[in-house]
C-alpha cells in the first residue's frame, strides 16, 4: 500500500498584516491572496521512493503537510490508497521530523513511540531490536539523544519512523545541518532501508544530487507560485554514480539550469 494521487492542488495564505477593513469587505478577511502552488497533480506509484526538489520557499514543506494530513489545501485534493486524505493518519503515515527525538527518553524508549500499537511484548522487543540494528546504533540502546552524535541522533530518528511500520514515510530535509560524510552515509541507510522495507517514501529536498542518487521519480518545483515543472521516473540501477551515467548527469546539468544555477557545480 502506498498510493498517492495529488489533484489539483492548490495552497494559498491571506496576508494578515495586509488585512484591510475596507467598506468592500467588513466582515471577511480580505487581505492580500499569497499563491503557494497551484495546479499539482502528480500519482506517485506504491513502493517508489520519491523526491520532490525545488527552491527554498516554494511550498515543498506545505505541500508534504497536505499530503500528510496535517495542512489543508485550499482546493484540491490528496488520496492515498483510494481513501483522500482529511487528516493524518497513523496507520498508514509517518512524517520523519528532525529533532523530534524526546531528549529524556533513551534510544531504545524513543524507538519503543512508535511500537505504542503493538501488545504482544516479545514481539515488540523484537521490532525494536530489529530497527535499532538496521540503523547501526546497537550499543547504544540505553544511550539518551544528548550522548548520541548528531548523525546517529538522526539514526535513531529513522529507526523510530520505521518502527510504526508506515505504509507511506514522508521525509522532510531529512539530512540538513549534518555533515558532508554523515549526509552521504545516511542517504546511503535511506535507500537500503528502502530497497529493505520496500514502502513509498516522499522527502522534500534542496538537494539535486540527493534527488538523483535516491529518487525512482523525481518531482521539480518551480519557485513561487509553484507548479510542477517536471515529473521523472529514474529507472537507474543503484548504487548510482552520475559521473560514468551520461544521462544521469547531463539530467544533473539540467536540474541545476531549472533551479536557477547556470552551471553545474
Ligand atoms: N502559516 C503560514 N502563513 C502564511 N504563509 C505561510 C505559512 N506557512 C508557509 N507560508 C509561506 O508559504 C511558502 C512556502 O513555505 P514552505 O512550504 O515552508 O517552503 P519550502 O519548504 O519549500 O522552503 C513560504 O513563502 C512561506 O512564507
Ligand atoms: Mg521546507
Amino acid at each position: 500500500m502506498g498510493h498517492i494521487i495529488i489533484k489539483d492542488l492548490q495552497k494559498e495564505y491571506i496576508e494578515r498584516r495586509k488585512v484591510s477593513r475596507s467598506m468592500e469587505c467588513p466582515y471577511v478577511a480580505c487581505g492580500e491572496v499569497n499563491v503557494v502552488f497551484e495546479n499539482i497533480n502528480l500519482e506517485f506509484e506504491e513502493g517508489e521512493l520519491v523526491c520532490i526538489l525545488g527552491p527554498s520557499g516554494c511550498g515543498k514543506t506545505t505541500m508534504l503537510r497536505i499530503i500528510a494530513g496535517f495542512e489543508k489545501a485550499s482546493s484540491g485534493n490528496v488520496i492515498i490508497n483510494e481513501t483522500p486524505v482529511t487528516g493524518p493518519s497513523s496507520d498508514h503515515i509517518f512524517v520523519f521530523q528532525h529533532n523530534a527525538l524526546l531528549p529524556w527518553f533513551t534510544v531504545w524508549e524513543n524507538v519503543e513511540l512508535g511500537l505504542r500499537h503493538v501488545k504482544d511484548e516479545t514481539k515488540k522487543k523484537e521490532s525494536i531490536q530489529e530497527y535499532i540494528s538496521m540503523v547501526e546504533l546497537e550499543g547504544f540502546e540505553d544511550n539518551y539523544p544528548y550522548q548520541l552524535s548528531g548523525g546517529m541522533q538522526r539514526r535513531a530518528e529513522l529507526a523510530r519512523a520505521l518502527a510504526a511500520e508506515p505504509d507511506t514515510l514522508f521525509m522532510d530535509e531529512p539530512f540538513s545541518g549534518l555533515d558532508f560524510l554523515t549526509h552521504m552515509k545516511m542517504r546511503e541507510e535511506v535507500v537500503n532501508m528502502h530497497q529493505y522495507i520496500g514502502k513509498t517514501v516522499v522527502i522534500v529536498t534542496h538537494d539535486i544530487d540527493d534527488a538523483l542518487i535516491m529518487g525512482d521519480r523525481i518531482v521539480v518545483m518551480s519557485g513561487r507560485p509553484a507548479y510542477v515543472k517536471l515529473t521523472r521516473k529514474l529507472d537507474y540501477s543503484r548504487p548510482r554514480n552520475y559521473e560514468n551515467m551520461p544521462e544521469l548527469s547531463e539530467l544533473r546539468n539540467d536540474l541545476f539550469f531549472m533551479l536557477g544555477v547556470n552551471y553545474a557545480v
